[in-house]
């Protein structure tokens, strides 16, 4: 596949090798293409948060291969690995992971500092990002003054701060009522619409739906692998 951006090729994770070794990848085969808006479903336990690891370069497997953008990141150093990471990814998990005394665009600003980037242009990057998630009317707030959904959209600005060309969510909607999880599907599904890849991983079928592919996984295998319409099921939704 020509715009091939993952491919994952017999990949196993074991954690605890030896007698009480848990198989948490069991053999993965998996691509994924630029542009593509991806569900990855199981049960709890089944693998999903360890493959979420992997596909985020934030460990690396025990055995197989992972080329990302046609680079081979299954045995890179871990400083060439977060470069990887910090280039091409970014993450938003169920808890958030916000920096509770710190404001939302201080949140956003963090992760900036860190890759060197100036005060001017981190301020510019921080505002548009948090601008996108409508929260422009919350700089100053710290996270406790907000509500779930809102400090989701502080997360994902704080992903999307420097465009990512891949945004990789674990559970995104797992701490959210409807309304939030409505809108931060929304939120996710603009990105897509924008270019980025967008996966996602939910024990949810109800939101993996939203998506327009769903790889189930289950005991570290890959079970099923479905395209589906989902701007089909969009508009039957707005009906
Ligand atoms: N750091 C770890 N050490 C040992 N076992 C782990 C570790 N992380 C996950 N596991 C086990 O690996 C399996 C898959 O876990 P996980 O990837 O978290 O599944 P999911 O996200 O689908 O709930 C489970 O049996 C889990 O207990
Ligand atoms: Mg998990």
């Amino acid at each position: 596949m020509d715009n091939a951006l993952i491919e994952i090729s017999d990949m196993r994770k074991i954690y605890n090798p030896g007698e009480n070794e848990v198989r948490a990848l069991d053999g993965v085969n998996l691509t994924i293409c630029e542009k593509e808006f991806v569900a990855i479903i199981g049960h709890s336990g089944s693998g999903k948060s360890t493959l979420m690891n992997m596909l985020g370069c934030l460990d690396v497997p025990t055995s197989g291969t992972y080329r990302l953008h046609g680079l081979d990141v299954s045995d890179m150093e871990d400083d060439e690995l977060s470069e990887v990471r910090n280039r091409e990814i970014g993450f938003i998990f169920q808890g958030f992971n916000l920096i509770q005394n710190l404001t939302a665009v201080e949140n956003v600003t963090l992760p900036l500092i860190y890759r060197g980037v100036g005060r001017k242009e981190r301020e510019e990057l921080a505002l548009k990002a948090l601008e996108k998630v409508g929260l422009a009317h919350r700089l100053d707030h710290k996270p406790a003054q907000m509500s779930g959904g809102q400090q989701q959209r502080v997360a994902i600005a704080r992903a999307i701060a420097q465009a990512p060309p891949i945004i990789l969510a674990d559970e995104p909607t797992g701490n959210l009522d409807s309304n939030s999880t409505n809108e931060i599907m929304q939120i996710l599904r603009e990105l897509h619409s924008e270019g980025r890849t967008v996966i996602l991983i939910t024990h949810d079928n109800e939101i993996a739906e939203k998506a327009d592919r769903v790889i189930q996984i289950s005991d570290g295998k890959i079970v099923s692998d479905t395209k589906q319409d989902s701007d089909l099921e969009r508009k039957q939704e707005n009906e």
